[in-house]
């Protein structure tokens, strides 16, 4: 049990890649606090894990309002008595566009919902570890670090979140706070539902060295070791998990 005794936020855990992070983080003797917009899918999640004997709750937040943040942090505390891990995960894509084209409302939104709430989840997650120390893992993307055409939005705000997660791990290492990102390439969730109906889908899915599309296990495990002491000297690191979509 590589997580016994840690608790644990985990946003957008309603689906994908934060579910199953969820899943397995509860499976290795985590508690789980699992924040999303979605309540139905939050509660889904909830349900599968105390179906299988895990111990789980949910908060219905917008990981772009402070106060919704503000109210996580202090509800897992008080559940579950500390907060050892914080996975800031939920995301959203944006309609392809050019930027002469991209709506000012997408633009601030895709930022909003990608780069500033990692900084909230970091600003009300950090003085609950600084006592105990603490791993948080904030979630990029590889468009983030290679650029992705018609998408200048979730670039702009993945590239932030690698940035601010380096700044971090600067700021709180001495307080055994580590800071990581994960960057995945493409992974079979629901945010890539729109590409699916599209021509480019097979090529786009497809290409990287593996041949294949990623599955939200295979991110959920790199999310297990950077929260575990197996990663103990490891921070302001982004680990890749794309199939060698960057090679
Ligand atoms: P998903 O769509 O399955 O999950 C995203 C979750 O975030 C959903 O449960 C959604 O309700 C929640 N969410 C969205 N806006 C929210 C808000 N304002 N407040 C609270 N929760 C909100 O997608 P997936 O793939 O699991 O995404 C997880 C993260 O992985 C995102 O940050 C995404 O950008 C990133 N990512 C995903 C890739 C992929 O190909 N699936 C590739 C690279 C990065």
């Amino acid at each position: 049990m590589r997580l016994e005794g840690k608790t644990a936020i985990i946003t957008g855990g309603g689906s994908g890649i934060g579910r199953a992070t969820a899943i397995l983080f509860v499976k290795e003797g985590a508690k789980v606090m699992i924040a999303d917009i979605n309540e139905e899918t939050g509660q889904e999640t909830v349900k599968l894990i105390q179906d299988n004997g895990g111990v789980a709750e949910f908060q219905k937040v917008d990981v772009t309002i402070p106060e919704d943040i503000e109210r996580l942090v202090k509800t897992t505390v008080d559940s579950f008595g500390k907060l050892d891990i914080m996975v800031n995960n939920a995301g959203i894509g944006h309609a392809e566009a050019k930027i002469p084209d991209v709506p000012v409302e997408d633009w601030d939104r895709v930022v909003d919902v990608c780069m500033k709430s990692v900084f909230l989840g970091m600003k009300y997650a950090i003085p609950e570890m600084l006592e105990n120390g603490g791993s948080i893992i904030n979630t990029a993307s590889v468009a983030g670090i290679k650029g992705q055409k018609l998408q200048a939005g979730y670039t702009a705000a993945k590239n932030g979140v690698i940035a601010v997660t380096k700044s971090t791990a600067l700021e709180f290492g001495k307080h055994n706070i580590r800071v990581n990102a994960i960057a995945p390439g493409v992974i079979d969730t629901a945010i890539v539902t729109e590409w699916k109906k599209t021509k480019k889908w097979p090529v786009l899915s497809t290409a990287n060295a593996l041949r294949r599309i990623g599955q939200p296990d295979e991110v959920a495990n790199a999310m297990l070791f950077l929260a575990s002491d197996e990663a103990s000297f490891i921070t302001g690191t982004t680990l890749v998990v794309d199939g060698g979509t960057l090679l």
